[in-house]
Parts: structure tokens; C-alpha cells; sequence
């Protein structure tokens, strides 16, 4: 087909963008600001010429064009994002006092007292990361694990208040704008009649409607659903003059196009917040969004900096949260569930209850001392409690309605699976199976990890399915996962010939991983998914985590002796290096770790940051580490390169002492961009 005569014409690519330009800022007005300009017909019209226009001249559409929301191909999976700067949670408080605290705490660390305070409404949601490169919407994500999320873009391009294109002149040139994806509660309740209306799934609460929109791999699915996004941050950021101010962060994230919460307030001192959570409240029922607290940030970016961050929180930001529901009901039983490290956890089984939109029917009772604490038992009327996504819990027992004959708990003296003795060390709270691997139950519970979505992802390796493969003795460990073969699935009760090929393909799709995956997925006691993350940027691969001396282990990120200890005592044994063995055997592999599709350029190269410097040394070291550098304290010998800000001193004239390459602030952009052009 031959190209339309005019399609490279500037005058028509100007009317284009103009007639776009102006879809787009009524958009803004109606989507963003509820403040439209324009009645609803002329809007129309206007978006009917583009449409046509398009129509016209096709090889001119651009996929930032307000008409591109509708959705478009169908995916088969989402792609993962690794994200250059982690998303974080919150520390939570619920009480006054413990806000009070917060603001103590903080004062204590800082040099200077805290003025101001930006308080948010924690909106019920999810985390999404927008990424623009030149002010276009390149990518959207989840917040995954907070390292690796979901390529989410097409759905996200489908949300009417999120700009596709930045709307102003000047902006930095690659800007991750974080916020909270929701959906507004008329949208919800209308979303749902319809739901029924179709014999389709009905959404207990706005958060998993929201949720569930997002995860749809046709994003037509999702445009046809009511979403929308309040920001509330910046990630990644190239260099911009951007001011010390959170709330004048905001405040440009919305000259920009962005839609921040109405209900946002910059506050001096801690009594306005507490005032704050408190209207808050009152106000809650009206809101036409559901909130599930509050969430009080310092409004200074210095004091943020100052203050930084423990494990995968800020220490600069808390969310005072709403108490949680509680409803009453029948303690059936208390079942007792055996975990991974054999860990024997009592569950209260309830008669079904319905918690804020969501049938509970069981929860956690934690350990024995929690039971005597509570005095729980079995028969007892008992107050249940859910907060978010957080597992239920037995508040209290309501005493008065105490049955007779109940009789206090205690915990079994042996497995309830495997009857091995069940052991309680002095001092722990916790009591375990002493069955180590012959425990169906731990086994079991290992294979589950292993199968997880944020370890080795094998889609379609359920809980059932591996309950039935280990009481089949068609598996004893993970190794044994990458020999079955279809004719040893065939006949099983829960899986059809379908679901199994589909399953054999998952284990082979899961067989390229990353390396910080598959140490998450071996279990390693106490080694999550963050330590992980940084076992495997340190160290770049698995001999030389295999290897590492207790000493090294210590160097690690979110490494304590606890953790060092565990990684040594679980390489030594014998039985652990058989099953990595057969694993890597079987064809696991992962490859570099990359960023963004770049190879880790700065892997194994050890950085020390010094002087002062225009952006905060976490997001510096983040970035640094994301290449996969070690970032360290001290100047020596063994450091590469040094980072020297302003009125850096001592480790300065160390380097150069040493002879050591000096990276200027000023050289810091090309660094992350183009960090091969410093190695040599
Ligand atoms: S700030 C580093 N602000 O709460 C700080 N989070 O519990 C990161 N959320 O994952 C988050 N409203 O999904 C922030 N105004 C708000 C929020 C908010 C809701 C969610 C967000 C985050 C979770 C943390």
C-alpha cells in the first residue's frame, strides 16, 4: 500500500499534534482537575475529528494519541521489570501514641527539628511505577516483589488521568512517577452489577477490582473498567532541578498532568496530624475513593535523605492505619499447620464469618504462649480482626459466652504429620517438627516455596498437585520436579493430559531464572526475597556465595550473623548440595543480571560515596548497586572508584592518595547511563 501523498507533511503533523495537545489538556481538566472547561459534546467532537483525522492519515498515529486508550493486543504473559529504584512499604502505626513516637524517633536522628509534615490519605489500591523518557509513557509496572514487577503498560495507558505525554516544556528527561492505581467506589458497585448481570466473578472490595483490572492480559478488558491513579512519589530520576519540598513535588507532578489526591495537606507538626487522621476519619464515608489510613511523610527531601531507610521501609514516612475490622464468631478447632522449617503453627478453625467484605475461615493464632496469653479454645465465641491484606487474626475471647467443658490447649507432643518429636528450644516461642526431610509436611511445604510465583514461577504447580505428587512419591525434593515426564502425570486425579503438558512447559519455562530467584527458592532459612536480591548483586554468582566465608556474608546488605550463619550451615549440607546439584543438572540457569536489558555493568566493582551531593546517597547507592557495584564505607586499597561530592575531606584525599578513580557529581549522569565508558 503506498504511503498517503501527505503523510510527511509538517503542516498536517502540526494539526495533528495540536488538535491531540488540545484533546489532551480537556482531558486533564475533566480526568484530572474534575474541573472541565469544555461541555461534554464539544469533547466528543473534538475527539471525533481526531479519530477521523487518524482515520485519514494512519502512518501519523501516535501511540501517545488520547484515541490509543482503548486497549490493543492481546499479551500471553506479562513481562518483568526490574525496578531501578526498589518500591518500598510503610511501617504502620495504630494509635496516636505510636504516631507521637514516629515523630520523636525522628527528631532524635535528625540534626535539625522536623517543620512540616505532608499527610496523605493511604488510598486502597495498587503501587504502580510510570516511566516517561522524553515526557512519553514508555512503561508502567506493578510494584511486584519491590524489585521485579509487571510490564503493565498497555493497561495502563488505558486509565484516563494518566498523562501518556507530559504536557509542559520543561520536566527532566527520564521521570518514574509512582502513585496508587484505584478504583473509585461508583465505578466498583457499578462494575459489579454488571459483573452479576454476566455471571462473572464478583469483586469482594475495590482494591482487588482494581487489581484484578490490572493484571488482565487483554487490555481491552481493562479499559473497559473504571480506574484511576492518585501519584505520590518519584523513582528514577535523571538530573532536574526539582525542589527540597515533597508537597512542591507533588504540587509539580501535578503542573505536569499527574492527578494528586485532593485531600493531601502540607502540616506543621505532629498535633495537625494526629488532627488530620482523625477529620480524616470522619470525613472517610464521603470520600468517593476507599482509604485505609493515612499516611504522614516529612515534607523536607533533605530531612528525608537524612533520615533513610530500614530494610524495605522509609524511616521518613508512616501510615497511621484505620482500625481493622473485627467480626464475631465459633472457634471450631485449632488445626495445626507444619511449615517449611518445620515450624508448628496453630490455626484457629472458625465457623465462616464474613470480615469487611471477605469470608474468613481461619486465622492465625501464632504459638502456644500467644494461645495461653489469649486463652483461646476450642468452642470459644471469639472476636476476628482482618486489616488489608494482612492474615486474620483471634483478637480476643468473649468470655461470657464460654461453653462448659472446653479445656485449655496445648501443643502436640509429636508431628501431627510424621510423629516425630516436636521440639521447643528455650527462649523460642516457636515449637518444631524435629523430622527435618522425612516430614512429608516440610518437604511439601519446600516444593510449595520453591513453586512460588516470586521464586521459581512454575504456573500450575499448585498446592494440591504437590501434596499429591509427594504422597504419590512421584517427588521427594525440587530436584526431582525437572524429571517428571507426562506419562508419570497421566491418571493423577487433579491433572488432566492438558494441564499436564501445560505444566511441563511450565518447569521448562522456569528453568531461566535469576540468580537471586533460585536463592529465594532453595529456602534458606531466613533468607527472603530482599537478602536474596543482595546475596546475589554482591556476589554475581553461585560458587562464590557457595564459598563465601562468614566474614564476606557479613559485607552483604540486610546480612547479619543470623543469615550468614544460615547460608554456611545450609551449603555444608551434604543433602543440600545433592538437590543444587540435580537442579543445575536438569538445566537451571540464569542469565547476567541485567537492568533494563543492559548486562550489570558494574558488577564485582566496589564504589565508596563521599561529600555532599544534589540527589540522596539511598537512590545514589541503589542505582550503583542495580549495576550491580558494591557500595562500601571505607576507602582501601580494594575500592575501584570514589564518588566525590561536595566538601568531600579525608576519603577524598585517601583516594587520591591511593591513586584511585575520582568520579565527580557532575559525571554521575554519564555514569548511569553509559557506566562502560568508565571501566577501562
Ligand atoms: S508512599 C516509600 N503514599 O501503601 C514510600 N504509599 O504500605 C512508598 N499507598 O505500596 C509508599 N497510598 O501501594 C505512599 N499516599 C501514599 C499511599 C501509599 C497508598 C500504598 C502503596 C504502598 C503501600 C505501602
Amino acid at each position: 500500500m503506498s504511503k498517503p501523498k501527505f503523510s510527511a507533511d509538517a503542516h498536517l503533523q502540526k494539526v495533528y499534534s495540536t488538535l491531540i495537545d488540545e484533546i489532551n489538556y480537556h482531558g486533564n481538566r475533566y480526568y484530572v482537575l474534575d474541573d472541565p472547561e469544555i461541555p461534554d459534546t464539544e469533547y466528543d467532537s473534538l475527539f471525533k475529528t481526531l479519530l477521523a483525522f487518524e482515520l485519514q492519515y494512519p502512518d501519523l498515529v501516535s501511540s501517545n494519541s488520547p484515541t490509543q486508550r482503548v486497549g490493543g493486543d492481546v499479551l500471553t504473559a506479562f513481562k518483568q521489570v526490574r525496578h531501578v529504584i526498589p518500591m518500598l512499604s510503610l511501617n504502620n502505626a495504630f494509635s496516636d501514641d505510636e504516631v507521637i513516637d514516629f515523630a520523636k524517633r525522628i527528631n532524635e536522628r535528625l540534626s535539625s527539628e522536623v517543620q512540616h509534615y505532608v499527610a496523605e490519605p493511604k488510598v486502597d489500591g495498587l503501587a504502580i511505577s510510570l516511566r516517561y523518557e522524553k515526557g512519553v509513557l514508555i512503561q508502567a509496572a506493578t510494584r511486584g516483589d519491590g524489585t521485579t514487577g509487571e510490564d503493565v503498560t498497555n493497561n495502563i495507558k488505558t486509565i484516563h488521568s494518566i498523562p501518556l505525554k507530559i504536557v509542559d516544556k520543561s520536566y527532566p528527561s527520564i521521570l518514574e512517577v509512582r502513585g496508587e492505581v484505584f478504583m473509585p467506589i461508583k465505578g466498583f458497585s457499578a462494575l459489579n452489577i454488571a459483573q452479576k448481570k454476566n455471571n462473572e466473578k464478583i469483586f469482594a472490595n475495590p482494591r482487588n477490582a482494581a487489581a484484578g483490572s490490572i493484571r488482565q492480559l487483554d487490555s481491552k478488558i481493562t479499559a473497559a473498567r473504571p480506574l484511576s491513579m492518585y501519584c505520590y512519589s518519584l523513582g528514577d530520576t535523571s538530573e532536574f532541578e526539582l525542589p527540597d519540598s515533597h508537597y512542591e513535588r507533588l504540587m509539580l507532578l501535578k503542573s505536569w498532568g499527574f492527578s494528586i489526591c485532593k485531600e493531601i495537606e502540607k502540616l506543621t507538626g505532629i498535633e495537625e496530624c494526629l488532627n488530620y487522621y482523625h477529620g480524616l476519619e470522619k470525613k472517610r464515608d464521603k470520600l468517593s475513593y476507599e482509604i485505609d489510613g493515612v499516611v504522614y511523610k516529612l515534607d523536607s527531601i533533605m530531612q528525608q535523605e537524612q533520615a533513610g531507610y530500614i530494610a524495605r521501609a522509609p524511616r521518613w514516612a508512616i501510615a497511621r492505619k484505620f482500625p481493622a475490622a473485627e467480626a464475631l464468631t465459633i472457634l471450631e478447632g485449632i488445626d495445626i499447620q507444619v511449615g517449611r522449617t518445620g515450624a508448628l503453627t496453630p490455626v484457629a478453625r472458625l465457623k465462616p464469618v464474613t470480615v469487611a467484605g471477605v469470608t474468613v475461615t481461619n486465622a492465625t493464632l501464632h504459638n502456644q504462649d500467644e494461645i495461653d496469653r489469649k486463652d483461646v479454645r476450642a468452642g470459644d465465641s471469639v472476636i476476628v480482626r482482618r486489616a488489608g491484606d494482612v492474615i486474620p487474626e483471634v483478637v480476643r475471647v468473649v468470655l461470657a459466652k464460654r461453653p462448659k467443658n472446653t479445656t485449655p490447649f496445648s501443643m502436640p507432643e509429636n508431628c501431627p504429620v510424621c510423629k516425630s518429636d516436636v521440639v521447643r528450644l528455650e527462649g523460642e516461642s516457636v515449637s518444631r517438627c524435629s523430622g527435618g526431610l522425612y516430614c512429608e509436611a516440610q518437604r511439601k511445604e519446600g516444593i510449595k516455596h520453591f513453586a512460588m510465583r516470586r521464586a521459581m514461577d512454575i504456573d500450575g504447580l499448585g498446592d494440591k498437585i504437590i501434596d499429591q505428587f509427594v504422597d504419590e512419591g512421584l517427588v521427594q525434593d525440587v530436584g526431582d520436579l525437572y524429571s517428571l515426564k507426562l506419562d508419570m502425570l497421566k491418571g493423577l486425579e487433579r491433572l488432566a493430559e492438558k494441564s499436564a503438558q501445560n505444566l511441563l512447559h511450565a518447569l521448562e519455562n522456569s528453568k531461566t531464572t535469576t540468580l537471586a530467584r533460585f536463592l529465594f527458592a532453595l529456602g534458606i532459612r531466613e533468607v527472603g526475597e530482599v537478602t536474596a536480591q543482595s546475596l546475589a548483586n554482591y556476589f554475581g554468582g553461585l560458587d562464590q556465595i557457595k564459598n563465601a566465608t562468614y566474614e564476606e556474608l557479613l559485607l552483604v546488605d540486610d546480612v547479619g550473623p543470623v543469615v550468614a550463619n544460615n547460608v554456611i550451615a545450609f551449603f555444608k549440607q551434604d543433602h543440600n548440595k545433592e538437590v543444587i546439584d540435580k537442579l543445575l543438572a536438569a538445566g537451571i540457569t540464569w542469565p547476567d543480571i541485567v537492568v533494563n536489558n543492559k548486562k550489570l555493568a558494574l558488577s564485582g566493582k566496589i564504589f565508596v560515596i563521599t561529600g555532599t551531593l544534589n540527589e540522596s546517597r539511598d537512590i545514589i547507592k541503589n542505582k550503583l548497586r542495580s549495576l550491580g557495584a558494591k557500595v562500601t564505607g571505607s576507602v582501601s586499597k580494594k575500592t575501584d572508584f570514589v564518588i566525590a561530592g561536595a566538601e568531600a575531606g579525608s576519603k577524598l584525599q585517601k583516594a587520591k592518595k591511593l591513586g584511585l578513580r575520582i568520579i565527580l557529581a557532575a559525571e554521575l549522569n554519564d555514569l548511569f547511563n553509559d557506566p562502560e565508558r568508565f571501566l577501562d
